[in-house]
């Protein structure tokens, strides 16, 4: 099943989004990518629910959820009536990490939580016998088009030698050049926003970083 690639919306034509995520769905995507922005946790406010709910049904898309949001357990239930199908939680993010998993847990969803770049795997450890995913940040979130920073795949590894089993997904700068090597480093889901929905060929972009994400170095 993996590696699979995950288009971010976040990049798209908002005026365009029903095309454009029918686009990547025709082309294979297997999941979306959702980011949750408040102006808070991050300086970017992206879109909420009401949103996410829109796109649950113009797509048979599993829909993947970033919050980056403050206190996240505020807003899971309606995020889970809107039809996520994974909630990602930001570590930094929560007063009691603990309970804001649980609360997604409950309501028989995936549960998955995100370390920002200047945060240790040591902060996320004791919660990842109880994650579905870790979504290890590759860029300071909060907006698209920056360049990936390296020094996650370091991160990538080390929780790959702490759990072997873990689905890691990466965020963040993801394009063309660098899919591969992710993947060497044991990435199984690689988020890509511009370099997918800025490209000239939305279709056949996704479609080159899915078969360079496939290249075995
Ligand atoms: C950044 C978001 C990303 C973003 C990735 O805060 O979490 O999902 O859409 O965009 P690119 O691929 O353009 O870096
Ligand atoms: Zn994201």
């Amino acid at each position: 099943m993996y590696p699979i690639v995950a288009p971010s919306i976040l990049a798209a034509d908002f005026s365009e989004l029903a095309e454009q995520i029918k686009i990547v769905e025709d082309a294979g995507a297997k999941i979306l990518h959702l980011d949750i922005m408040d102006g808070h946790f991050v300086p970017n406010i992206s879109f909420g629910p009401e949103i996410v709910s829109t796109i649950n049904k113009i797509t048979n898309l599993p829909l993947d959820v970033h919050l980056m949001i403050d206190e996240p357990i505020r807003y899971i239930s309606q995020f889970v009536k809107s039809g996520a199908d994974n909630i990602t939680i930001h570590v930094e993010a929560c007063k009691d990490v603990l309970a804001t998993l649980n609360e997604i847990k409950n309501q028989n969803i995936k549960a998955s939580i995100s370390l920002k770049p200047n945060t240790s795997v040591s902060q996320i450890e004791p919660y990842l016998n109880l994650v579905d995913m870790v979504l290890v940040m590759s860029v300071e979130p909060g907006f698209g088009g920056q360049s990936f920073i390296e020094s996650s795949l370091e991160k990538v590894k080390e929780i790959k030698n702490i759990n072997p089993k873990m689905i890691i997904e990466i965020d963040g700068g993801i394009d063309l050049a660098n899919a591969s090597r992710v993947v060497e480093s044991g990435v199984h889901i690689l988020v890509a926003g511009n370099a997918i929905f800025k490209s000239n060929d939305i279709a056949e972009s996704f479609l080159q970083i899915q078969k360079n994400a496939e290249i075995k170095k």
